[in-house]
Order: C-alpha cells, then structure tokens, then sequence
C-alpha cells in the first residue's frame, strides 16, 4: 500500500521510519518532509496547510492511507477534507481536533465532566481581565485561546507581567484570532508527564509515557522552545498514577467527546501535572507529540500501519499493541540562537558514524539533502534517539553519539533525560 505522511519535523521522520517497517507498505510519500525524511520517502513540495492541495495529491496518486501528524491542518479540516473524498486518512477531524485548537472548549469540557485540571475563567474583554489579575494569587497562568506555536503560555509572576502578557495577546493581537479569548487559570507544581493514547472514539490503548524538555537551556532556564529532548518511560508515572489517569482523566475524556458529538479518533495526547492533589491536565494536543513521537515510536513493537487502520474502521478493540520493555533518550540538536534568530545553510557530518549503531536513530527535524549531504535549515536541527535496556544506559549512549555529530554553531542541553 501507498502511504502520504503530512508534515515535515522530526515526529513525522519517526512516524515515517515506523512507517516504513511495515510489510505491508510498498511506498512512502511525505509532504513536504525534509532531508532525513527523503531516504525513506518521497518528498513532495506540498505544504502541510494546503487541504486542496493534499488532497489532490492523495487521489492522483492512489495513496490508500494519508497520516495528518501537525496541528494546523488537524485544526484546518485536512482530515474531514480527505474522507469526504473517500480517502482513508489517520487523524481527527476537525470537530474533534477543537480539543487542542480551542483551550476555551478543552477547558469547559474538562469541567463539565469532572475532569481534573486547574480552575480557571475565560475573558473576552481586555479591560475585564486587567480587572481580574488586580486580585488573583500569583503566579498565574495566562494562556491564548488558539493555536500559537507553542509561544501562547505565560507564566506571570506579578501583576505588571500579567497585565503585559493580556495587553500583547488580547489588544497588540500577536497571535492574531488565537489571542482573542484568554483563559486566565490557577498555577499548579508538580512534575510534568506527556501520556499519549491511540483511540478509535471508543477504545482505549495508552503508549509508554513520556517526558519532555521545553526550555532552552540545562537546568530548565531559558525560553520555551518546541522541545529540546524527550526520554521515555516517565520515572514519576507509575503504574498506580498511570490507573489513576486513565479512570479519571482519560477514558472520561473519550466519553466526553463522544457524549458532545465529536468522537475522538486518531492519537490524543494528554499533557499531565502530577500535583500533591493528584494528576490534572494541563492541555490536550489532538496528535503525537514532538519530541515526545521520537522516543515512544521506537518503543512500539506493533505494525503502527496496522493500528492506524484500526483506528479508523473503528476495530482498536481488536489489535494488540506491543511495546519493548526497554528506554529511549532523544538529544535534539539545535542552531545556535534558536528559539530567538538563527542562521542555517551549515553543512552536518557524524550521522553515517552515529547510524553504525543499530541502537542509535537520528531523526531529522529541520534539515535538507544537497548532491548527498545534509545541510541545516531549521531552529531545532536533528534528534538523536538511543535505545537501551535502561535510562541511564540510554542517557549515556545518546551523548556518545551527539559528540560525533558536528555543525557550525551546534547547540543543545547537556541534561537530557535526567530529570
Ligand atoms: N496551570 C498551570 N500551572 C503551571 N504551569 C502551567 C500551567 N499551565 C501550563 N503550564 C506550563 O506551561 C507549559 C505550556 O502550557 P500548555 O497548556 O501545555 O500550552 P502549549 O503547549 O499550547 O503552549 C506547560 O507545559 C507547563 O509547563
Ligand atoms: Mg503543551
């Protein structure tokens, strides 16, 4: 069978190199990938937002099952767009994708059903909400409605910060629509975990847990970024916590969205605070996770063609999803500058020596292949993944290989997976 991936980082390498280990696929198409993802599949110059276009693709060339893996074209339709046509495609449309698309909606709904998250209210009005922030406790957590590429957070010490973060989303509209509505919400401590699930509306089948580095820097300091580093499992997500989490956070979500109409279907990934209270969720995303993909996919023993398929005719219940019992640290490599500005264009060397290791992945994130070689054309460059019996081994084995990779102006945190 034919299969089109949609997107182009380093969860849609992962996504195609699992792909790819499928007997039963004769050929990848990714659109429009990157030059990682162009040894295992054709790239095609197609933007990941441009439904009419994907899907114009996916019937000329009979692809008989298009995998939608970023948040945009989930929020845009793709999915909706691509079954009206009679094309088998893996994702949520776009009446269920709202879950991550409108933190207005995932919040309403977690407390319409008595799903535990941090209390909250929704303004509409810039001045209602300056009004509001003159007498919360801080910090407090201000967020964006929409999608904002990772960038709609604001943790506001004081009230100055607060008032800053209301005025630049809701009056100087950075993020344009997604900072109309404001959810100003209760700040909660406690150890973050990433659980992602694949679910077909009424089945439940929960990955290995995961967890994730934002921040730029060792020791959590710096700006946010898209992710610097991921390992898996969890050392804090226990098997008690995990039974806890999916009879009172997860299996009510999925009843949820079926009781409102949109039946969940595709990967839904919960982004959990452990809190002395016990787990709550922090957001929803409606897809896989990056980097989080690149240490739970090489876990995974199952056919993942074979569960996506399942997902979609709504027969989960049948498949039996296997993982290794074993860890993975994923190292991202970075151009120095990133989040902030960058320069790209440096040629990359080390990836043949690092791939000698069976053990040892690199998955391309914002790279592109010239005459051969590799040359850097993102923020976030490649992720290293290792493959060890146990997270230490892990941790060790994937700085080993990041010594090997060389680029112009490499950057990247030295404290992957030791949390
Ligand atoms: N209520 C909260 N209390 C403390 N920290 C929070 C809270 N909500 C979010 N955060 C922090 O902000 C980060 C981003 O928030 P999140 O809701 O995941 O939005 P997004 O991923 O869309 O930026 C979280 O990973 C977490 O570190
Ligand atoms: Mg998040």
């Amino acid at each position: 069978m034919k299969v089109l991936v949609v997107g182009s980082g380093g969860r849609e390498h992962a996504l195609v190199w699992k792909i790819s280990k499928s007997p039963r696929v004769s050929k990848i198409y990714c659109a429009p990938g990157n030059g990682g993802i162009s040894d295992l599949a054709e790239c095609v110059n197609i933007s990941a937002t441009d439904v009419v276009g994907m899907v114009r693709f996916a019937k000329q060339n009979g692809i008989d099952l298009t995998v939608v893996a970023p948040d945009d074209p989930l929020a845009m339709g793709m999915v909706d767009a691509l079954q009206a046509e009679g094309l088998k495609a893996f994702g949520p449309t776009r009446d269920a994708a709202i879950i991550e698309s409108s933190k207005v909606f995932a919040k309403h709904l977690m407390r319409r059903y008595g799903i535990p998250t941090a209390e909250y209210r929704v303004f509409e009005s810039y001045d209602k909400a300056v009004k509001y922030v003159e007498q919360v406790q801080y910090p407090v957590v201000i967020k964006a409605e929409g999608l904002a590429l990772g960038k709609g957070v604001i943790i506001a010490r004081d009230f100055d910060e607060a008032r800053d973060a209301l005025k630049s989303m809701m009056v100087d509209k950075v993020f344009g629509e997604a900072g109309l509505r404001v959810v100003i919400e209760e700040h909660l401590a406690g150890p973050e975990v990433s659980v992602l699930i694949f679910t077909d509306g009424k089945t439940i089948i929960p990955m290995v847990s995961a967890q994730d580095h934002k921040r730029a820097y060792d020791g959590d300091q710096g700006p946010n970024t898209g992710g610097m580093g991921a390992f898996s499992p969890s050392r804090v997500y226990t098997p008690d916590i995990a039974s806890e989490v999916e009879d009172g956070i997860i299996r009510p979500t999925i009843r949820a969205m079926a009781q409102e109409g949109r039946p969940f279907k595709g990967v839904l990934y919960f982004g959990l605070m452990l809190t002395p209270q016990g787990p709550k969720v922090l957001e929803y995303n409606a897809r896989f996770g990056d980097p989080e993909t690149q240490v739970v996919l090489p876990r995974l023993k199952t056919d993942i063609v074979d569960i996506f398929e399942a997902v979609i005719d709504e027969r989960l219940d049948e498949i039996n999803v296997e993982w290794e019992d074993n860890a993975a640290v994923c190292v991202v490599l970075a151009s120095g500058g990133y989040p902030k500005s960058y320069r790209t264009g440096y040629e990359i060397s080390g990836i043949d020596e690092v791939l000698k290791d069976p053990d040892m992945m690199v998955f391309h994130a914002g790279t592109k292949k010239v005459d051969g070689k590799y040359y850097t054309s993102g923020g976030r460059v490649l992720g290293i993944t290792a493959i060890a019996k146990d997270l230490d081994t892990a941790v060790r084995k994937a700085y080993q290989s990041v010594g090997k990779i060389h680029f112009e102006n490499m950057h990247y945190r030295r404290d992957i997976g030791r949390k």
